[in-house]
């Protein structure tokens, strides 16, 4: 196992749909043991794998109870509406809040390939839906209006010049 570099923002990676996850088996396995490292010594809930360079659809989540490994993610179901601070690790963890859909399903393939859906609330939901957004190219910032995304971009920024 290993911790990888976490990419940031601005980079091009962060940015580009993800390819489908086609391999599965030990190599996944080994790949996703170092996402659970490098997330858990980043203090992060969730990771995918854009954000240690890899143009791929597949994130890892430890949240609320809810661990899991999701290869090929979909969003297919939202209830509700929720209200609250978000944060990324390749946003410099500032956070911002973010609507979202309060009860989300998750479908997805795990590290066998073996497709399963699985249902979460509040904190955990936003998490299936923030990683589910990375795969896709976009950053929970994508969700914000103009301004409050400029001004937490700035800030940022500001953090990592001060690096
Ligand atoms: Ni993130």
């Amino acid at each position: 196992m290993a911790i990888r570099k976490i990419t940031e923002y601005p980079e091009k990676v962060l940015a580009e749909m993800g390819k489908p996850v086609t391999e599965f088996g030990e190599e996944l396995e080994a790949l996703c043991a170092d996402m659970y490292e490098t997330m858990y010594d980043a203090e992060g809930v969730g990771l995918a794998a854009p954000q240690i360079g890899l143009n791929l659809r597949l994130f890892v989540m430890d949240c609320e109870g809810i661990k899991l490994i999701a290869a090929n993610p979909e969003i297919v179901g939202t209830e509700g509406e929720q209200s609250s601070p978000e944060g990324c690790l390749s946003v410099g963890k500032f956070p911002a809040v973010v609507v979202r859909p309060n009860k989300v399903r998750l479908k997805a393939q795990n590290e066998k390939g073996e497709w399963f859906e699985r249902e979460a609330e509040g904190y955990a939901a936003r998490c299936f839906l923030h990683e589910t957004d990375h795969c896709d190219g976009k950053l929970f910032i994508d969700h914000l209006p103009k301004m409050r995304r400029d001004m937490l971009v700035k800030k940022f920024q500001k953090e990592k010049r001060l690096r």
